[in-house]
């Protein structure tokens, strides 16, 4: 997506946040087994499904639009989430940091668009690699750092992955959740846990 795109919009988040029209997300220690999360600490304003739709509706008809290009960069059949309020968020994250605990994503197909350029606070991520060529299978670390008007696509349920906390940066990532049509399911305590810092009960079932 262009620079002035992106500048543009992440103008109009800016103003939604100082006229405090979204949730500062602030918890430390309250992941489990059951949504995928490992109890790291979590500082960043959150824009809803609800809340891009009302302020920034173009990010809602990219994530549409989008569907035929995941598809084939993944084979797999995707379809948009069902889920109303994690559908397409916006992690706004704050200079002195901002950042997200090392979880797993329960949507089995995560994008995410950048909207700013960052030197810091890049995600981290952990891939498990096996090879026949070697004796035990090992786990691969690495970061990928923010670029403005960048897609990267990831497999949020088999990468472990964080945001770096930032320290004289605001980090703007627009994150899209996609499912496969037969596979649309997330544990039901996810978006309490997720927006507001309710500790998930026990995985049933
Ligand atoms: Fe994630």
């Amino acid at each position: 997506m262009p620079d002035e795109l992106c500048d543009g919009l992440a103008r109009r988040v800016q103003q939604v946040i100082d006229e405090e029209g979204v949730d500062l997300v602030e918890h430390t220690g309250l992941g489990t087994d059951a949504v995928s999360d490992l109890g790291g600490e979590y500082k960043h304003h959150i824009f809803k499904g609800e809340d891009v739709r009302k302020h920034l509706p173009e990010l809602t008809a990219v994530y549409h639009a989008l569907v035929p290009l995941i598809s084939v960069i993944t084979h797999t059949d995707t379809v948009v989430s069902p889920y109303p309020a994690s559908d397409v968020n916006i992690k706004a994250y704050p200079p002195g940091g901002g950042t997200l605990g090392l979880h797993y994503d329960t949507n089995g197909i995560t994008v995410l668009l950048f909207l700013t350029t960052n030197q810091e606070a890049p995600l981290r991520y952990q891939v498990e690699r096996s090879h026949p060529s070697r004796k035990e299978a090992w786990v691969e670390h690495g970061k990928v750092h923010a670029r403005k008007g960048a897609l990267l696509i990831m497999q949020g349920r088999k990468v472990l992955h964080d945001c770096e906390p930032t320290l004289k940066e605001q980090k703007l990532s627009v994150v899209y959740n996609y499912y496969e049509r037969h596979d649309t399911y997330r544990h039901p305590d996810f978006d309490n846990f997720v927006y507001y810092g309710a500790r998930p009960s026990r995985l049933e079932g």
